[in-house]
């Protein structure tokens, strides 16, 4: 019952938009790819014509769902287990992706974890799990991404930069989250890394951008929209008044990796119906 009142929901995303050909000839990888957000953005890019690694770690079966969802649409895919933590699974992935598509245009940073503890509470381990998918799973990610971009360079017929990288963040990575200690460090840390590397890579023509979600309706967080309860508590939130859906954020990646955004680096681009707009000041302050 509840999950038919959010299916039903009026306020849902508007219909796909998507350019078809803006990214025609492009080589994409998507990280955590089988769910969510990351299964949105491949199946956006794909329709934008790039080609996809699908990444995932766990669900196979959902992977290959997403791979044969971008086939079918005329771009290729193919579906690649690796633990974006750890430093030989992530090379190995890039390898296998240069033997398969020739090289890499666009990286989506996006596998990512939630694990909460109260922070007395949170063991190293928890810590440190978050720690090293969130965030240093982004580092591994990257630094192969800008390796090749940089081994390659410019190709004009492709694109007018050698080479795109977003970061998934989150709203989190401004709005400080009790209880979350490990996630909103993490996502900190995404803030200042993708900053970092976009002002190291910019003469190398390389465009580094995050995207911070608000709350979207996806597993990691079904508790927070899965009953009309939940729902209305987390509106409070949210000033447009609507859950977001992974597409939402699918279209956004399609824009930062094509040369529409050409000019945009270093930036963080915040999709939350206005959750960073402090909504407690609307009638109050
Ligand atoms: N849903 C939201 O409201 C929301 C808001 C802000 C940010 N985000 C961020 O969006 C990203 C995607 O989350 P989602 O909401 O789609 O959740 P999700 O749970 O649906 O998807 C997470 C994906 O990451 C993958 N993953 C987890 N550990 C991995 C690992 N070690 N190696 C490779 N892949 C791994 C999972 O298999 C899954 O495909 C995360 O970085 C999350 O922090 C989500």
């Amino acid at each position: 019952m509840s999950k038919l009142y959010c299916e039903f929901d009026p306020k849902r995303a508007p219909a796909d938009k998507t350019l078809p050909g803006l990214l025609k000839g492009q080589k994409a990888l998507v990280t955590g790819a089988n769910s969510g957000i990351g299964k949105a953005c491949a199946i956006e890019l794909g329709k934008a014509g790039a080609d996809v690694v699908v990444n995932y770690v766990k669900g196979d079966e959902a992977a290959k769902e997403v791979v044969d969802t971008i086939i079918s649409g005329g771009s290729k895919a193919f579906a690649y287990q690796a633990d974006v933590s750890k430093e030989d699974q992530v090379q190995a992935m890039f390898k296998r992706m240069r033997e398969e598509f020739g090289t890499i245009d666009i990286l989506i940073n996006n596998a990512g974890i939630q694990k909460d503890s109260k922070f007395t509470e949170m063991s190293l381990d928890l810590w440190n799990l978050v720690i090293g998918i969130n965030l240093t799973g982004q580092f591994l990610c990257a630094r192969e991404a800008v390796r090749e971009f940089k081994r390659r360079g410019v190709i004009p017929e492709v694109s007018v930069s050698a080479g795109k990288i977003i970061c998934i963040s989150s709203v989190h990575d401004v709005i400080p989250w009790g209880g979350h200690v490990n996630y909103a460090a993490s996502k900190g840390g995404v803030m200042l890394m993708m900053k970092s590397i976009a002002q190291e890579v910019a003469p190398d023509r390389i465009r580094v951008n995050s995207i911070c979600p608000g709350a979207i309706r996806t597993p990691i967080n079904t508790a927070a929209w899965d009953t009309p309860e939940a729902y209305s508590e987390l509106m409070t939130l949210v000033p447009y008044q609507r859950i977001g859906e992974p597409e939402d954020i699918g279209r956004m990646s399609v824009f930062l990796a094509s040369d529409m955004a050409d000019y945009m680096t270093g930036a963080n681009v915040y999709i939350d119906g206005g959750m960073t707009l402090y909504p407690g000041f609307a009638s109050g302050g």
